[in-house]
């Protein structure tokens, strides 16, 4: 199918703004099946056989996660699942305005010629898979890289030979980051209206001692988006990062305390699923207790959103 340039346009800055609207923010609920199995280790569970090469990720929790109410949902496999009622999960998710979506780069590899750095791959066939992702519900698509500190970005170590203190790398390195990346989106025609960034924030590096408050780092983090992301951008959705839960909500009320150019919320996964993953534990009986324990937080984060969290 030849699909006319532009013809998503309009589409894609509704949903964009849909998800960017006041109270809102996104479950990230795309971890690899890797990360799946992981998480649910930590709870001494071992995840679903893996399916073969080519086909969708197994269910696994995360199904359980989806009938909860938040605005928009970045998701892997599920996309193709259904509950056990036979439901599918799109359907669930579109029917209570949730906005689903799709995580579409296929993980880290490691950098040929980098300093033990990696960077993600799937570019190929990257519009095919996303054409099949609309038709299959999705409505926007997420695309994620890592990039380390103190080993990389490898053309900065050049000129920040000494990266000491943590929040002072993290804020540089992004600075750097950032202005590469809207140079590049802004060469490429990338329509800012209708993206969302989803940024760490300005934290000190998770070995550094000294703890940063929410005002720092709402400070930091707040001046670095200010100087490098254009207001066209409708939101920055920022992930939690290894905050603890109320440690990623008190940073984003911080950041809500004055008028921004971009609606500033939350994508986490670990600061919205941490709680409800150790409440559900495994056992059916507890599906419900842990998706309480995921609205809590959810509505946290809401309220974070509009800079009115109290603890
Ligand atoms: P965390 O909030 O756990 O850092 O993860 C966010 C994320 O990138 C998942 O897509």
């Amino acid at each position: 199918m030849v699909v006319r340039a532009g013809a998503y346009d309009d589409e894609l800055v509704k949903t964009a703004k849909t998800i960017a609207s006041p109270g809102r923010g996104i479950l990230a609920m795309d971890e690899s099946n890797a990360t799946c199995g992981k998480r649910l280790a930590s709870i001494g569970l071992e995840k679903h056989r893996s399916q073969p090469p080519g086909l969708p990720d197994p269910p696994c929790h995360r199904t359980g996660l989806g009938t909860v109410h938040l605005r928009c949902y970045p998701l892997r496999g599920e996309l193709y699942h259904s509950t056990v009622d036979g439901v599918r999960m799109v359907d669930i998710l579109t029917e209570h305005k949730i906005v689903p979506g799709i995580k579409v780069d296929k993980g880290l590899v490691p950098s040929a010629g980098s300093n033990n750095e990696s960077w993600c791959q799937g570019l190929d066939g990257l519009a095919s898979r996303e054409a099949a992702y609309y038709q299959q519900g999705a409505r926007f698509a997420e695309w994620r890289t890592v990039v380390s500190i103190p080993n990389g970005p490898s053309e900065l170590l050049r000129s920040f030979s000494t990266v000491s203190m943590a929040s002072t790398g993290s804020f540089q390195v992004a600075q750097k980051v950032w202005a590469e990346n809207f140079f590049y989106m802004a060469e490429n025609n990338v329509m800012f209206e209708g993206i969302l960034l989803k940024p760490s924030m300005v934290t000190p590096g998770a070995e550094c001692k000294d703890r940063a408050t929410p005002e720092q780092v709402s400070d930091y983090t707040l001046k670095l988006l200010h100087r490098r992301i254009p207001p066209a951008v409708p939101g920055i959705m920022f992930l939690s990062g290894g905050q603890s839960e109320v440690e990623a909500t008190q940073n984003l009320n911080a950041m809500n305390q004055g008028p921004n150019p971009w609606h500033v919320s939350f994508s986490y996964a670990r600061a919205l699923q941490n709680t409800c993953l150790k409440t559900w534990g495994g056992q059916p009986e507890n599906v419900k207790a842990a998706q309480d324990a995921l609205l809590l937080r959810a509505k946290a984060n809401s309220l974070a959103q509009l800079g009115k969290y109290t603890s």
